[in-house]
């Protein structure tokens, strides 16, 4: 899917208009202003597409496709299965879910199929085929998009057996299976794989190793849904492409593996901007952070699929953006990674759940409201921006994001239940790189470290014994580990490590885990700089967990933080360890923000990354690149001064570099 260009537009439901004509023509008109080159078509149209049983229309939509592709815009096309008709549900009840205290739903909303259900399966078959047959070669489709934001869970009698074959696939015998999950533990060995049942709140919920194997084969469910339905696509046509639509700090499915799958990832991206507790600032890292684990996924520029061109409808509360934070928003995307700028939605819905969700055009229809003329300026700038269009990003620094560690460090009663704050934890380390300008990929432990000059391993919890080895090699290679707190505990069974730990990398840090203390929200301890230390790190305070480590006999770390309160002062906080060509770093806990600022800029140094930006920028402006563009954007309410000039409030400038210098592109 190469257009040249970056792509502009957004999900489009003109099902909802058809006895609208003039709506539908107006609209048109409206996205050839707005500078819109593509539409995402059909994400919520199976009950148009199939309004009874077996009777199919698509006229309707190869009209749109075609009115569309004739005024130069392309479709990104959805299978429909994310929401299926009333008729489907009534008539066979298997489809709709059952949830975890096994009771079954009934017709409502989306997202709620069960993917276990061959009745769903075929009937999904039949519609998808269908589209397939009557779009497949045809020029205005791009990429097909395949349900809509998979996630949850079903716990239906063909789901616990699907479970079960899962299992039996994994353990082969019950023998593997009590032991990989510990069942000696309160007498729970398991005799009979139908004694199996999964997670409840009226059944076994204490089963660790049970809990975290049943999010693997979620997970693994979803994905086999969504190879169900491209392969269908496939089978008609070879040549398409495909997406699925991905979520912000999402825990259902194991995005490394969906990827695999994916042809292109896309994503949907509704920042919180401007609530009270964070600074434009804030968000904009928080929101980098997501783009740059789409990006990093598969390695390749990824697309925008949904955000919203001013507010939405489900937010605690819905603040418009202000003036000149929707282009932001949209050049920060495309700074970080993506070929694209897309919009839920192109039109505002007239009734249900999403009647007052920002839109491009609005119910006043008018192409002088704000969000519309704001939407039409991002276009314009995208124009600008072709260049972009296809770049890779630099490889420099990746942070170590596994859903099986997620998971199992979530799912683990142990030294603090009031929350580990794992994406916080994440944060603190992705903030500190993206301010230094280091551009920051997230890897899982399947990834290759080739090409990394520096690796964060932050709480890994689950720790695999061949990525520890990984890490090691990579250190001992010349390249810069930093590993914190709560790492390395136990294996992927989430059974406790035996013997020292963190398991597979004391020798690489120099040091031990002797104990672990959880903390209050608000406890805090003192911890100040080592006397001795080899870096000059300032005086912190730790908080969350703090790790209390004995240095190696032989061969030990050095401490660069030392605790300076409670029965472990004078212990380790941070320190650092030589190690074959490289170093590594070790965080014995989680510390205020100015400490990984000062941690990273001296790490970053020594692993060689140079920064985005060649000059130090102004406290909330950042700087991104893709190969041969370089963005800065200004994350303020007021004027800022970046490369020798003055970028104004949220704005942005892109510079492409070349051998005869820089000239500005926008
Ligand atoms: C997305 C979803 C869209 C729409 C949007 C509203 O999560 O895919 O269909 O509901 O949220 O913000």
């Amino acid at each position: 899917m190469q257009i040249g260009r970056l792509l502009h537009g957004g999900d489009y439901n003109p099902e909802q208009w058809l006895d609208r004509p003039d709506i539908l023509e107006q609209d048109v008109a409206l996205m050839k202003q707005a500078h819109v080159n593509v539409v995402t078509l059909g994400v919520f149209s199976w009950s148009v597409l199939e309004p009874q049983e077996g009777d199919y229309h698509l006229d309707w939509l190869a009209d749109i496709v075609h009115r569309l592709y004739a005024n130069g815009i392309y479709t990104i096309l959805a299978t429909p299965s994310a929401a299926r008709p009333a008729w489907l549900a009534q008539k066979y009840p298997e489809v709709r879910r059952v949830r975890a205290d096994r009771t079954r739903e009934l017709y409502r909303r989306r997202q709620n199929y069960c993917y276990s259900s061959p009745i769903y399966r075929e009937k999904v078959r039949a519609v998808d085929e269908r589209l397939a047959r009557r779009f497949g070669g045809d020029p205005a489709v791009i990429l097909w998009h395949i349900s809509n934001e998979m996630g949850g869970d079903c716990h239906c009698p063909l789901c616990q057996a699907e479970f079960r074959r899962w299992l039996q696939a994994r353990y082969g015998s019950l023998e593997a299976l009590n032991k990989a999950w510990n069942a000696r533990f309160w007498s729970h060995d398991y005799t009979d794989w139908e004694q199996i049942e999964s997670p409840a709140p009226q059944g076994e919920d204490a089963v660790q190793g049970l809990a975290l194997d049943w999010k693997r084969f979620v997970s693994d469910r979803h994905i086999d849904f969504f190879k169900f339905e491209r392969d269908v696509v496939r089978g008609i046509v070879p040549e398409a492409k495909f997406t699925a639509n991905l979520m912000y700090r999402f825990h259902d499915i194991d995005y490394h593996d969906l990827a695999r799958e994916l042809d292109v990832v896309s994503w949907d991206n509704y920042p919180t901007w401007h609530k009270p507790a964070e600074t434009v600032e804030q968000t904009a890292l928080d929101t980098a952070m997501m783009h740059d684990l789409f990006y990093s996924l598969k390695g390749r520029p990824f697309l925008l699929m949904e955000s919203s061109p001013s507010f939405t409808n489900w937010q605690p509360v819905s603040k418009q953006k202000k003036p000149g934070v929707a282009m932001l928003s949209a050049l920060q995307a495309v700074a970080h990674g993506s070929d694209s700028v897309c919009y839920f939605q192109w039109r505002a819905s007239r009734g249900a759940e999403e009647k007052f969700h920002g839109a491009v055009v609005g119910h006043d229809g008018r192409a002088d409201a704000r969000p519309f003329r704001e939407t039409a300026q991002v276009g314009a700038a995208l124009e600008r921006l072709a260049p972009a269009a296809g770049t890779g990003r630099p490889r420099q620094a990746a942070i170590v994001h596994d859903w099986p560690n997620m998971w199992a460090l979530e799912g683990s009663s142990g030294p603090r239940n009031a929350g580990l704050g794992y994406w916080h934890e994440l944060a603190c380390h992705y903030n500190a790189l993206a301010r230094a300008g280091v551009t920051v990929d997230f890897v899982g432990q399947d990834s290759s470290l080739d090409g990394y000059g520096l690796v964060v391993a932050p709480m890994l919890y689950l720790l695999r014994e061949d990525f520890a080895a990984r890490l090691c090699g990579f250190v001992r290679a010349g390249g810069t580990a930093v590993v914190t707190c709560w790492t390395g505990v136990v294996d992927e069974s989430d059974l406790c490590r035996l013997g020292d730990t963190p398991y597979g990398l004391t020798g690489l840090l120099g040091l031990r885990r002797a104990e672990i203390d959880g903390l209050y929200d608000e406890e805090r301890r003192r911890c100040t700089p080592a006397a001795g230390a080899p870096l000059a790190l300032p005086a912190t305070q730790a908080s969350v967990l703090c790790e209390v480590a004995a240095l190696a006999e032989e061969d030990p770390a050095l401490p660069l933080l030392t605790y300076a309160e409670d029965y472990f002062a004078g212990c380790p906080a941070a320190a650092v360890h030589p190690y074959g060509a490289g170093r590594a770093y070790y965080l014995a806990s989680r510390f205020t923000p100015d400490l990984y600022d000062a941690l990273y800029a001296a790490a970053a140094g020594q692993a060689g990354l140079t920064p985005a930006c060649p000059q130090p920028l102004p406290r909330g402006v950042l700087a991104a690149r893709r190969d041969g563009l370089l963005f800065v954007q200004n994350c303020t309410a007021a004027p800022a001064e970046a490369l020798g000039e003055t970028l104004p409030a949220y704005g942005t400038a892109v510079w492409r570099e070349g051998a005869e210098g820089r000239e500005r592109l926008l």
